[in-house]
């Protein structure tokens, strides 16, 4: 091997997602009252949020519009030339890539915007983004914190979890691993036909998931199913029930502990967007470079609950296994 050798783009992280709500302040009463994420920016319809140990601009955008999608799914690459080899290799690939300004999303630097071949989710990847310090009342005198430890203390975002139809989503998977590199940890497969995913949780670091993608149980492509935030520990996640519980804010499934990944768990309801929102913590960790993705069925309880409340996965009376549909290759307008 020279000292030439180039891997090829990589994907650090799950980034960011950008929120369509039709109630930006009930939306921020949620992410920065309740979860104490900082907003280190707002413009006219948008704001831009991040948790206690993000450096980065922000993981969480707001854009207040008539309609609930989500506008993007956003990853960081390794290197600031990788946003340009990923334009490259999928353009290479037949996809429509749209470049993104800097600044179209405040903050960040050029990205590109591209559909998931199958899923039709918008996916953005960037690798210049502001590292604003945070205001003197809130910064931490802990150097590792970006701020204060403040409310129910979301320290970052975890993963997002999308869902497209049974026909395209083995298609979908197949293709995050082959093109962007996500490996697969573990997948949920249908015990009657062998093959077929239900979900499938994929990362390029330790995490379990930078991305789930699973099988939409109302048939549709492009479906939103949760974006998952991170709260430190097992004993946080019980304080924030407790709360939550006593509050008008809709809990569709927890606290509970996953078999899969093996984190903790509580699925609410963002009361300005209605799109589902996780709180999250712990987890096993992944790091050998041998791994053998772990292959739950679906009849085995134990995947998706260990112990707590076993989610409603009853299309028929569920509010677990609802979706929030996403945006296609245009940004919609904000009004
Ligand atoms: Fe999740």
């Amino acid at each position: 091997m020279t000292g030439n050798y180039d891997p090829g783009p990589r994907i650090a992280h799950a980034g960011g997602i950008n929120i369509g709500t039709p109630d930006l302040k009930r939306s921020l009463e949620f992410f920065n009252g309740l979860f104490g994420m900082e907003i280190t920016y707002e413009e006219d319809g948008v704001a831009y949020l991040r948790g206690y140990q993000e450096f980065d601009h922000h993981s969480l955008v707001l854009t207040q519009q008539s309609e609930a999608t989500i506008n993007a799914y956003s990853f960081r690459v390794a290197r600031p030339q990788d946003v340009e080899l990923f334009h490259r290799q999928l353009t290479e690939e037949g996809l429509e890539v749209k470049v993104l300004p800097a600044g179209t999303e405040a903050g960040r630097g050029e990205a590109i915007r591209f559909l998931i071949p199958g899923g039709g989710h918008p996916v953005e990847l960037y690798y210049e983004i502001d590292k604003p310090k945070a205001p003197d009342d809130l910064r931490s005198r802990l150097l590792g914190n970006s701020s204060r430890r403040r409310a129910l203390g979301v320290r970052r975002l975890d993963h997002l979890n999308v869902m497209t139809s049974m026909a395209t989503v083995n298609d979908a998977e197949a293709w995050l691993q082959k093109s962007l590199g996500f490996k697969r940890r573990e997948f949920l497969t249908l015990p009657q036909a062998p093959g077929q995913i239900l979900a499938s949780w994929l990362s390029v670091n330790s995490k379990l998931h930078d991305i789930a993608i699973g099988a939409s149980p109302n048939g549709q492509d492009a479906q939103f199913h949760h974006v998952a935030f991170s709260i430190e520990n097992f004993a946080d996640m019980l304080t924030a029930a407790d709360q939550i519980k006593d509050m008008d804010i809709q809990i569709d499934a927890g606290p509970g502990k996953h078999g899969i990944g093996q984190a903790m768990y509580l699925y609410l309801r963002d009361p300005g967007s209605g799109h589902r929102i996780e709180l999250y913590s712990g987890g096993r960790e992944f790091f050998e470079p041998d791994w053998e993705p772990l292959e739950w069925k679906a009849d085995n309880p134990a995947g998706m609950t260990w112990y707590g409340d076993l989610p409603d996965i009853d299309p028929a009376t569920s509010a677990y296994v609802t979706t929030t549909p996403s945006a296609g290759l245009e940004l919609p307008s904000r009004r």
